[in-house]
């Protein structure tokens, strides 16, 4: 009773008019301070940007992340921090700033950060891929058994895989540019040549149709979409949690889970059927499903399928066709006469009248230009322009900063790849660059990092040896196979800015603008020859 008389008493104080507007001032600020506060204070000693309360630079970062991270280095240094809503986040913008961190600190550095659009609305039933888990002793064991199957032996074993994959999308290029009449678009065609690979290698299961499959083309639509849900910039409710009450906010993400559910769920369904009839093909998942001493559960499974569709699929593409944008160009026109002359240097025609098959039973990659083309590829497109996220797990010190444990930090791989202090003449594409130092190897991080398409460290991608043969022998079939020649229209030429090229710039892997190159068949009849040998050679697969 004495309680209720006295809040009543504090209550009628705090309504009057003279104390009330400060009442109500003292309440909107606390709620701006709650609204403004950030899962980590404000780190000592390290160039912070100016931004607003409660978004902080969110919309200063607008949709040009990358771009804009790049501008602020040159004025606040090449490591700063940033407020993205609720996030503190350490923007690295350097080559030598990302190799401090990234790979000195790399044990440190072994986490990743959990958002909410993604982790809680996109993947709340089939789980997380192994690169948006958060270090524990799962992602640890699903991490290994991946990265056994995608070793350097292991996919020597799969180049009959890139083999047929590689032929395939060649040989309806060949046909549905009418023998090189008509202009093309390569990146329905080598998006499956990604795609099918990877799933042949999870689940044994190829696509078996044309560029307009429709297994292939919902797999395609669908992970872009929720490979935008992940994105560091499209999704402002990840920084801002009041955004998560929005009516709507979370209808699109729900969609995408449950059209994603439906694929998974056919494949490994078809998977295990074949198991049961004893008509399926060596491939990851079966392996694991087989073994009765393995310690994976039906989620780790999954998610290692989740992992094996989604991280090739947009990486693998996006790198070969740009690269083939920039092969139409007068300047590409110069870099398929050298590569030409290299590979022939390496298989005389006389002597090896068929490269393609030659180049297969090769156990690495012997033609060092192409080599250093894949390189420079994987450095001038920088496709994940803001590598994916890590969460530290112990605190990291730059200069006179300590970084506390549990902070996120952002790799801008963009500009590390445009950094004039560690590359000379970053703007200029130019594989030569990567033959001077023949010591560098393409994904040792301990010997030199010879770029970070890659990303670096400790949860640096593990399918790199995999993506290197698939390029490798794409650029090889097709400089051997065709002139890639500008597009007759001039508005159907590729834009060659690796942001510029970007038809969705918010998104987290480049969605390259459409655009179509002129294909001139250097010799149909031994082509037809390279591919009929081909398909001879993976007859049974
Ligand atoms: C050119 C093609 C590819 C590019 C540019 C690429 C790029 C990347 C990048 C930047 C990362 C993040 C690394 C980091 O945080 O330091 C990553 C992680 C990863 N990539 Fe790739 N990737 C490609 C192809 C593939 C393929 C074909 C696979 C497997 C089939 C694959 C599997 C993975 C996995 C499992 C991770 C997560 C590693 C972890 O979190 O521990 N990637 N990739």
């Amino acid at each position: 009773m004495a309680q209720t008389q006295s809040s009543q008493g504090v209550l009628s104080l705090l309504t009057q008019p003279t104390i009330l507007p400060f009442f109500l001032l003292a309440i909107a600020y606390t709620i701006l301070k709650l609204l403004d506060k950030t899962d980590i204070p404000k780190i000592k000693n390290l160039p912070s940007i100016p931004g607003l309360p409660v978004i902080g630079n969110l919309h200063q970062l607008g949709d040009n992340h990358a771009k804009i991270a790049q501008q602020w280095s040159e004025k606040y240094g090449p490591v700063f921090q940033v407020k993205m809503g609720n996030r503190r986040i350490v923007f690295a913008n350097t080559f030598d700033s990302v190799k401090n961190l990234w790979i000195t600190n790399q044990s440190a550095l072994i986490s990743r950060p959990m958002l909410h659009t993604f982790h809680t609305v996109v993947s709340s039933s089939e789980g997380f891929t192994i690169g948006t888990s958060p270090w524990d002793e799962s992602c640890k064991a699903r991490r290994k058994a991946a990265a056994t199957a995608l070793n350097r032996p292991a996919v020597q074993s799969y180049m009959p895989i890139i083999d047929y994959e590689a032929t395939k999308s060649i040989k309806e290029m060949l046909l549905d540019s009418k023998y090189g009449e008509i202009d093309l678009d390569p990146n329905a065609y080598f998006t499956r040549y990604a795609l099918s690979t990877s799933l042949t290698l999870n689940y044994g299961i190829k696509i078996e149709g044309n560029v307009n499959d429709e297994m292939l083309k919902e797999i395609t639509h669908v992970e872009r979409v929720v490979s935008n849900f992940r994105s560091t910039s499209n999704n402002w409710a990840d920084y801002v949690p009041l955004l998560r009450l929005l009516p709507g906010n979370s209808t699109g993400p729900q969609e995408y889970r449950k059209r994603r559910a439906a694929y998974m769920h056919k494949l490994l369904n078809m998977l295990k059927q074949r198991i049961a009839d004893g008509t399926d093909k060596p491939c990851i998942s079966g392996n694991v499903l087989k073994d009765p001493e393995a310690k994976l559960s039906d989620g780790e499974i999954m998610s290692i399928g989740l992992t094996m569709v989604s991280a090739g699929l947009d990486t693998v593409p996006g790198n070969l066709i740009m690269t083939i944008a920039y092969l139409s160009s007068p300047h590409g026109q110069e870099i398929q006469s050298r590569a030409l002359k290299e590979i022939h240097a390496v298989y005389p025609p006389a002597q090896y009248p068929d490269p393609w098959a030659a180049s297969l039973s090769d156990t690495g990659e012997k033609i060092p230009y192409l080599t250093a083309l894949v390189k420079e590829t994987l450095r001038y497109w920088s496709v994940i322009p803001i590598c994916l996220p890590r969460t530290s797990t112990r605190e990291i010190r730059w200069r006179d900063a300590v970084i506390p444990a549990g902070t996120s930090f952002y790799m801008n791989a963009y500009a590390a790849h445009y950094d004039a202090s560690h590359f000379s003449n970053p703007e200029t594409f130019n594989p030569d660059r990567y033959l001077q130092d023949d010591t560098l190897d393409d994904a040792a991080a301990s010997r030199g990092t010879p770029h970070y398409g890659y990303g670096a460290g400790s949860r640096m991608c593990i399918g790199s040896h995999l993506a290197n043969r698939e390029l490798y022998t794409a650029f090889l079939r097709i400089i051997t196979a065709f002139e890639v020649l500008p597009a007759k229209v001039g508005s159907d030429r590729p834009v060659l800015d690796a942001l510029g090229c970007n038809a969705f710039p918010t998104s987290l892997t480049l969605d390259p603008k459409a655009f179509k190159v002129g294909l001139r068949v250097r010799d149909r009849g031994v082509l037809e020859g390279w591919i009929g040998g081909s398909e001879e050679r993976t007859r049974d697969l």
